[in-house]
């Protein structure tokens, strides 16, 4: 009873996820730190993708109407999907803060969630945007809402993919954040309304000043400079004991295997919770990752192969060649992974969270990127940051799989990855320490809160 007054003391935040993992986990993180900061915790999700509410007994959870049946779920174009669940939810937003909601003093939610920017504003409640990847991609989405004005898109097949962006330096537009599962009106349209802050009081971010520097000047020029932005990541280091908020079971029988294994010998392989791959794609990763005789950690998340028949068979015979040398597993602890002094190296698509987690490991990457941000990250992390490298073709070939991971794990070219990744992890360090960027700006986002 002591405790939740206690922690009741500065009222109640409404946060609202985008329903899929790399959303979800940022989200439930900052929730963690706002709790033990003092705020109630009320999460709003969708019926699809709900995050388990037995995980985080402290929180409480409202279920909004998404009106989307599983097979819709399944089916639908991930931008319609994303518009769609705009639409829908509004209305059970709007019942929930007129009702059991009405003493939410702040509304957080994903910048994909558009809608609760509006219902918030129309109950004079303030809004907060949390947006889950880097200031670098919200910029490069810019471009892209221009050049789709021009007429310019799809840009598939035009002469200058490899050309750099003017302006964007280090992007080119193969590189600009573009998914590759949407209809491009329909991605545009969503951008749109992911970029009007018109009714935001401010924008959290999940990223690290020191990463970004310029692009972080170039958006407070250029696009927002009227409402504060508290960078506060990497959220998943701000609080460190918080229960997980993984949609799928983590396989923590991996952490005893990568015990038995050497220092910095083991590479981690894992492409996310969205990207899809390819039979011939995972047989030619499974070749290149036996025929590198290094140690792997494999991620095969279930789901992930496109036309899975015959799976269950290239997985046992991929098992078998590797032997004791493979830990395959359908979903890791990923943290803990990368934590593990075992891994020396990260086979990654690059999605944001993998990227941050990775860097404050201070683990180098072998870069596969495959839709949106991926592409923009992994140039970052090869040609500014230089802590990895980049498979640039469209499929996974095993011979270049194969060459990377040696580069990256043996070779005098991967020590120097890793020294600089090294250093990152211990920069990184210093920002989550009392005055650094990431503490300073939490306590610069708990007080803005509180003056609601
Ligand atoms: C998607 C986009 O791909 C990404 O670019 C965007 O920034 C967020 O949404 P996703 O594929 O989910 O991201 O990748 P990522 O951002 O890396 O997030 C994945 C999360 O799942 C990470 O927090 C990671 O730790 C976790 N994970 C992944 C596990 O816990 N276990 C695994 O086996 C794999």
């Amino acid at each position: 009873m002591e405790k939740t007054r206690e922690v009741a003391k500065h009222g109640r935040l409404l946060l609202v996820p985008c329903p899929y993992q790399g959303h979800i986990n940022p989200m439930l993180n900052l929730a963690t730190y706002l709790h033990r900061n003092g705020f109630s915790i009320t999460i709003a999700h969708t019926s699809f993708n709900s995050p388990n509410p037995n995980r985080h007994p402290e929180f409480t959870f409202i279920c909004l109407n998404d009106c989307l049946a599983d097979d819709l779920v399944a089916s639908l174009d991930i931008a319609i999907l994303l518009l769609t669940v705009n639409n829908n939810c509004k209305a059970s937003l709007e019942e929930a803060m007129a009702t059991v909601l009405r003493d939410v003093v702040c509304v957080i939610h994903d910048e994909i969630m558009t809608f609760c920017a509006e219902v918030a504003s129309s109950f004079g409640v303030r809004s907060l945007v949390l947006r889950t990847n880097s200031v670098s991609t919200c910029i490069g989405r810019s471009v892209v809402l221009q050049l789709h004005a021009e007429g310019r898109l799809p840009l598939l097949d035009q002469g200058f993919m490899e050309d750099e962006v003017p302006n964007l330096h280090p992007l080119r537009y193969k590189d600009l954040p573009i998914s590759a599962f949407s209809d491009i009106s329909q991605s545009t349209k969503l951008v749109h309304k992911m970029h009007d802050l018109t009714t935001s009081s401010g924008v959290i971010w999940n990223t690290i000043p020191f990463l970004e520097p310029s692009e972080f000047t170039k958006f407070k020029a250029n696009i927002c400079n009227q409402i504060p932005i508290f960078a506060i990541g990497p959220i998943h280091k701000i609080s460190p004991t918080s229960s997980s908020s993984s949609l799928l079971n983590e396989d923590y029988t991996c952490l005893p295997w990568l015990h038995k294994q050497p220092p910095n010998s083991v590479i981690y392989v894992s492409l996310g919770s969205v990207a899809l791959l390819t039979n011939h794609e995972l047989q030619e990763m499974a070749w290149g990752l036996v025929n590198s005789n290094q140690p792997f950690l494999c991620v095969v998340r279930p789901g992930s192969v496109r036309g899975s028949d015959g799976i269950g068979f290239v997985l046992e015979e991929f098992q078998k060649k590797a032997g004791d040398r493979g830990c395959i597993v359908e979903w890791a602890p990923q943290k803990e992974v990368l934590a593990h002094r075992a891994v020396g190296g990260f086979l990654s698509h690059c999605g944001w969270n993998s990227t941050l987690e990775s860097l404050s490991e201070g683990v180098p990457m072998l870069c596969k990127p495959y839709s949106g941000d991926q592409r923009g990250n992994a140039r970052y992390i090869s040609c500014v940051w230089r802590v990895g490298l980049t498979l640039e073709g469209h499929e996974l070939k095993r011979n270049e799989v194969e060459k990377g991971i040696r580069k990256l794990m043996v070779e005098e070219e991967g020590r120097k990855m890793r020294e600089r990744a090294m250093d990152f992890k211990r920069r990184i360090e210093d920002c989550l320490r009392e005055g650094g960027s990431c503490s300073r700006n939490l306590r610069e986002l708990v007080d803005f809160i509180m003056s609601s």
